[in-house]
């Protein structure tokens, strides 16, 4: 049976067309105790759903959906270790990278040998080719192996240790570890070459020409030993890359890049946070894992997103998915949750390999507020674009500089408000505004916001929230009756790239390609000569 044919989809889509048209201002005037209703909470973690176009129906549909695609059987699925990721044949045991005293022994030994790392640098027992202390960390890896290590360094800044600077290069493009380069001393810098499979064309290339800098300096093959460490799952190219096995933290095929932060693709958060705090945000993660595996379906936080989701996705029609950090630290959290959620649900077959006539994931954006107050909010607000969105705010700063943290909660707020029950042109009038600008003054509102507000942004509540996003990709899979551990649709790309490569170096003819690439080559390889 295909998704949309569950009873439970049917009955949604009923459904909808009566909700579709009420107000969210007609929501909360039926309903005072809306808020308490429609949010809930989990060791001081708020989810704030009830600017959600939904209401107690809608609620127990989805609820019913979730149950008859056997959201419970999937979760144990993935716990008991099957290939669930059946088009390569893959576990998908992330879960276990944090699971404690309960995780494998493998994960515990890497995790014992990063530990040991840290501390040798941290310490300076570790020195460079040259006798001298590491500085800098490069993190050289691109998508998974880059986005969330990325983000967690510059989420948990106010933990960085000191006199300890970490980098992240992922771009082919040569300005990326130039410009990052031309700031380094190679005698005190670090490499860490970050890639699941050992063989992603960006990163080998930024790692060739990383170690060609660092061999201009050294004049000596050995001194890639004291300034190359690798992450990877494929321990036959790293050591034919010539970084010795000592120097290699493993990981599994049974993590998925954008899974990945939580394995040995954490070393740069380790190293820039230190291994105490690294093992805080695992913590945090496993506490949401637990939560999400025991708690019951009506309070469980993963789900109900997941479920929200969905309805504003294939029964509201929203395409557009904003997540808007209040939270300067959190900036980079919009890119880490559109590889997580686009890389792992846009996509057109299900499990079966039927093509699906029902939308998947919406496209998802976003920024920091209140940066985008003053950029996009524009259209939000009156543009007519129906964009579901989450706002994440902290209830404490992490920077706590003295009268900013209050305007900035107040403006999270006032902007999820005003989206939601925007404003008449009788309310504009009674506030004074002149006839002649009413039609400007409009605010159709209606736009649907969860509200995540965390008690403070530590290690231990970002492992949190970012395993309740993981979760909620999980459970959308579920619902979508897709398999939201594989990426083919990254492939075809790539493998045009290895052909047209030798087109633009001129080693292989133009002849077979379609007329605009033809075109633009022979523009470039014009330009370029
Ligand atoms: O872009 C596809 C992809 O495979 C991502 O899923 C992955 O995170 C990224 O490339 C990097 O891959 P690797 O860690 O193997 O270099």
């Amino acid at each position: 049976m295909t998704v949309p044919l569950r009873p439970a989809w049917l009955a949604l889509a009923e459904h909808a067309r009566s909700l579709r048209n009420r107000h969210l201002r007609d929501l909360f005037g039926r309903d005072p105790e809306r808020f308490e209703r429609f949010s809930l909470q989990h060791r001081g973690l708020l989810i704030d759903f009830s600017k959600q176009r939904l209401n107690h129906e809608t609620t127990t549909l989805l609820h019913q959906l979730a149950e008859q695609a056997d959201w419970r059987g999937w979760q144990k699925r993935m716990r008991a270790g099957e290939a669930i990721n059946h088009t390569e044949q893959r576990a998908v045991r992330h879960v276990e990278l944090r699971a404690g005293d309960a995780a494998p022994a493998e994960v515990k030994d890497v995790l014992g040998r990063m530990a040991a790392f840290c501390e040798a640098i941290h310490s300076g027992t570790w020195r460079g080719f040259s006798g001298e202390r590491i500085t800098d960390v490069v993190n050289l890896g691109i998508g998974g192996s880059d986005l969330g290590p990325r983000m967690v360094v510059h989420a948990l800044s106010a933990c960085q240790q000191p006199d300890l600077r970490v980098h992240f290069v992922s771009n082919l493009d040569g300005a990326d570890l130039a410009s990052t380069l031309a700031g380094l001393n190679p005698r005190r810098t670090l490499f860490i070459v970050a890639s699941k499979t050992f063989s992603t064309l960006e990163t080998m290339a930024n790692a060739r020409t990383a170690r060609a800098w660092l061999l201009a300096t050294a004049n000596d093959e050995g001194a890639v030993t004291r300034h190359f460490v690798a992450a990877s799952t494929n321990l036959a190219a790293t050591s034919a890359f010539g970084i010795a096995p000592a120097n290699v933290f493993e990981f599994w095929d049974w993590v998925g890049g954008r899974f990945s932060l939580w394995s040995a693709i954490g070393l740069p958060i380790a190293l820039a946070i230190g291994f105490r705090h690294f093992t805080q945000l695992l913590a945090g993660a496993h506490d949401l894992d637990q939560h999400f595996f025991a708690a019951p379906a009506r309070e469980n936080l993963p789900l109900t997103l997941a479920l929200i989701a969905l309805w504003n996705t294939n029964f509201l029609d929203a395409h557009s998915h904003g997540v808007f950090p209040y939270s300067h630290s959190l900036t980079l959290l919009p890119a880490h949750l559109q590889q997580l959620e686009m890389e792992s649900n846009g996509k057109r077959a299900n499990r079966d390999g039927q093509a699906v006539d029902y939308e998947t994931n919406p496209i998802l954006w976003g920024a920091a507020g209140t940066n985008g107050q003053h950029s996009f909010f524009q259209l939000l607000h009156q543009g007519g674009a129906l964009v579901a969105s989450d706002f994440i705010a902290l209830a404490r700063s992490d920077y706590p500089l003295p009268g900013h943290h209050s305007d900035l909660l107040a403006n999270c707020l006032a902007q999820s408000s005003a989206l939601a029950f925007g404003q008449t042109v009788e309310e504009a009038r009674s506030a004074g505004i002149p006839e002649h600008l009413l039609a400007f003054r409009r605010f159709p509102g209606n736009q649907p916001s969860t509200t995540i507000l965390l008690p403070e942004l530590t290690p231990f509540t970002l492992g949190q929230l970012l395993a309740l996003y993981e979760h909620k990709v999980f459970c959308l899979g579920v619902l979508w009756n897709l398999n939201s551990f594989d990426q083919w649709g990254v492939e075809l790309g790539k493998q045009m790239a290895g052909r047209l490569a030798t087109c633009i170096r001129g080693e292989a003819t133009t002849a077979e390609l379609d007329a605009s690439t033809r075109g633009l080559i022979a523009h470039l390889q014009q330009s370029r000569s």
